[in-house]
């Protein structure tokens, strides 16, 4: 792949970001989008319903691998070196052939319907607007085709929850390879659901409302394969809630030309074949015959997987525990980089989960990432702002990031190393 035209980013996007909300807010106004974290947080869960906060915000069991990952990135601590004229900076790195602005994509989230009705069109306006990548989730709530086109030039990625309909896989892959994806990422940590007290006790699971199934419902094999009617599973819904539930499916099902029968049917089909836990080594051999692209494996933490990554040809790895979504107890990703980037020798190594902040992005990839994805925190500025609110939190991050690289010392994204954290060197 050749490296293409990138669009201008401004040598000081810190400062610029600082003014741009000082002088602003000399007149009395404050942002809109929260720059502090955890009120950033907990305006977005005022801002939604109770059901998406929980699906959003919550994690797997006691939300103790959420913690961890809190926890790595707040015990790393900079030493900056001062008297080094960082007066320009170059916050961009090289991943999967491409220059990308800054050091971080952002991560596939699924059912953002939830949150906002414009979804990931608004996240896709907002990552062209600001020359920030997307991987689009398997689990959107509108088609890839559709964000694809609102993002011009802007890199593009591809996650696939591997379905166990194979034609299904082939027919999601080659859609991504036409709307410019420049890569495949196939999560891996979600072969099965995790168990999420949060969403639980709410008795609420999107998918059954035919939420964030907009993938499957626009894709032509999926809709061939669907049965005429849903399957008996001998479990039924409890409650008037069911009354809700079948208006929502209707009006699902008009936006796809597709009755509340047919619906119905659809989110079976959706909930018995969207994941494999067969999942195996000879299935990521089997994705490279399917696609030219790239490919990513995201979801995975241990080193040993790492090597056997590289082993099998991969372009890139994503340690990511799934913002903590899926494991209670488990290690932190920013705690196991260090060991996978030695692994991962030549392959790159994304990182994600607990990524809250510009000081974050630098710490990971002092740590040896080549670059991050966000997850939750431009959720909660498209539920904020919508696409405004997306915007934000990327200027913000940006701006973070190219203060911290500054006041460190530093004047190039890859200028980051352990010598930047105490007692790592
Ligand atoms: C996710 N994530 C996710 N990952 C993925 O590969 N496909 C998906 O559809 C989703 N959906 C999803 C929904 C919600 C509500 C959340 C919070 C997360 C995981 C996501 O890509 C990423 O790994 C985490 O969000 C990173 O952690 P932080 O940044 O949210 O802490």
């Amino acid at each position: 792949m050749t490296e293409t035209s990138e669009p201008q980013a401004p040598t000081q996007p810190g400062r610029m970001r600082q003014m741009q909300v000082y002088v602003t807010g000399a007149g009395g106004a404050r942002p809109r989008v929260p720059t502090t974290p955890r009120l950033l947080e907990e305006r977005a869960a005022s801002a939604m319903s109770r059901r998406a906060a929980a699906y959003i915000i919550g994690g797997a069991g006691s939300e103790a691998t959420m913690r961890a990952n809190r926890d790595a990135f707040e015990k790393r601590q900079f030493v900056p070196r001062v008297l080094r004229d960082v007066s320009r900076r170059d916050l961009s790195v090289e991943l999967i052939g491409r220059r990308h602005r800054a050091p971080f994509l952002l991560a596939p989230v699924g059912v953002l319907e939830m949150v906002h009705s414009k979804a990931d069109l608004a996240v896709a306006r907002a990552a062209k607007s600001e020359g920030i990548g997307y991987v689009f989730s398997n689990q959107a709530s509108v088609a890839m085709e559709e964000c694809a086109a609102a993002m011009g030039d802007v890199p593009r990625w591809f996650q696939l929850y591997w379905s166990s309909d194979d034609d299904v896989v082939r027919s999601l892959v080659s859609r991504a390879e036409r709307c410019g994806a420049e890569a495949i990422v196939v999560t891996l940590d979600t072969t099965l659901l995790g168990w999420r007290p949060r969403d639980l006790d709410l008795g609420y699971l999107p998918f059954l409302r035919g939420l964030g199934l907009a993938q499957y419902l626009s894709d032509p094999v999926f809709r061939a394969r669907m049965p005429q009617n849903a399957p008996d599973t001998g479990i039924r819904p409890k409650g008037l809630g069911i009354v809700e539930t079948a208006f929502r499916l209707s009006r699902k099902g008009r936006q796809y030309g597709l009755s509340l029968g047919q619906m119905r049917a659809a989110v079976a089909h959706f909930t018995a074949t969207y994941s494999r836990p067969d999942l195996n080594w000879t299935d990521i051999a089997r994705l490279r015959e399917m696609t030219r692209l790239p490919i990513l494996l995201k979801g995975l933490r241990h080193p040993d997987d790492a090597a056997l990554a590289v082993q099998h040809g991969v372009d890139g790895l994503v340690l990511s525990n799934h913002g903590g979504r899926q494991v209670d107890g488990e290690a932190a990703t920013l705690d196991m980089l260090p060991a996978v980037v030695a692994k991962a020798g030549h392959v790159p190594v994304l990182l994600d989960s607990g990524v809250r902040s510009g000081a974050d992005i630098a710490k990971a990839l002092a740590l040896g990432a080549r670059a991050v994805l966000v997850g939750r925190p431009y959720v909660y500025g498209l539920a904020l702002a919508g696409e405004d609110g997306v915007a934000e939190v990327i200027r913000n991050l940006i701006a973070e990031f190219d203060l911290t690289l500054a006041l460190c010392g530093l004047t190039h994204a890859t200028d980051l190393n352990a010598d930047c954290l105490a007692g790592q060197a």
